[in-house]
């Protein structure tokens, strides 16, 4: 399976913090926001991972990630040079996908809890169809909102409609098998211009293809849109990471764990980064991880 990371976007409801820069590069406490979704894409066993983003932004995000060979994996990025929807991310991954299935992660979205790696490796497994998490909010009208019958299964996809059928919304993460670039490209734009997801969804519902896999209460996905979600993404991580003494979203971390480097790697990463303490973090591992050589 292939990986997909959007990252486009004026993101205006962000403005002025990112008129010069994108906002998956802000800061999220203590590391950049791409490191969150990034990290679920590394928790999933993906390790090709294709970046888009404006023409702005590709220099920046290539500055902080390389070409990933640092964390045992592969970035590529490619340009999309206005917002065209998020399906648009399958036609301009076309070459990257391939013959692959396909996920995409967009490059907001923060998630964290027990269990998650679990149901990422799983999705990472389809064959076939897709599969979306639903997540309960308070503002569905602000999300991709599902409709579900009695038995929980995904009825349709409705984006950010004035009256919202229930408050499971669909969250930035989604699998799908080859047929999603074929199907994005013959979705019609909608009312706003964009090629909707929601369209590709509904698409696949259709089929009878499409799995809702519920994040429950334990689990979080945190809004990084507005000031107030950006502020509050920031003090969970941080009272989290303050409180058990581990890192949410540590890639090389993620990239030691899933055996994608060794840990002299791992040491040499942090030793470049010894004066935060994240580095420090990545340095203790790496010096914690030498003594223990059956870890990870
Ligand atoms: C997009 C999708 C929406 C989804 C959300 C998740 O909305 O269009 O369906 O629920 O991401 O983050 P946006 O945040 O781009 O408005």
């Amino acid at each position: 399976m292939k990986g997909i990371i959007l990252a486009g976007g004026k993101n205006s409801r962000l403005y002025p913090a990112t008129m010069a820069v994108s906002k998956q590069l802000l800061p999220v406490y203590d590391k950049p926001m791409i490191y969150y979704p990034l990290s679920v894409l590394m928790l999933a066993g993906l390790r090709d991972i294709l970046l888009i983003s404006t023409p702005q932004d590709v220099p920046l995000f290539q500055r902080l990630l390389g070409d990933g060979s640092q964390l045992g994996m592969s970035f590529t990025y490619a340009v999309q040079h206005e917002p065209k929807g998020l399906a648009d991310a399958f036609l301009v991954g076309e070459d990257h996908i391939g013959s692959d299935t396909a996920c995409l992660v967009l490059g907001d979205n923060v998630f964290h809890g027990h269990g998650l790696q679990e149901l990422v490796l799983e999705a990472s497994a389809l064959q076939s169809g897709c599969t979306l998490f639903g997540y309960t909010v308070t503002n569905p009208q602000d999300y991709g909102v599902a409709e579900v019958d009695a038995g929980g299964r995904l009825i349709s996809v409705e984006e950010k409609p004035a009256k919202p059928k229930s408050s499971t919304v669909i969250t930035g993460l989604y699998f799908y098998d080859n047929d999603v670039v074929e199907i994005s490209r013959n979705v019609k734009p909608s009312a706003r211009g964009e090629i909707e997801i929601a369209d590709v969804n509904n698409h696949y519902i259709e089929r009878g293809a499409a799995q809702l896999v519920h994040l429950g209460r334990g689990m979080a996905w945190l809004d990084t849109g507005t000031p107030e979600g950006l502020l509050q993404a920031s003090e969970f991580v941080q009272v989290l990471e303050h409180r058990q003494g581990e890192q949410i979203a540590c890639i090389e971390e993620v990239a030691w764990r899933m055996g994608f480097i060794d840990i002299e790697q791992l040491a040499r990463l942090g030793e470049g980064m010894r004066s935060s303490a994240y580095g420090r973090h990545v340095l203790r591992l790496a010096d914690e991880g030498s003594q223990y050589p059956g870890r990870p």
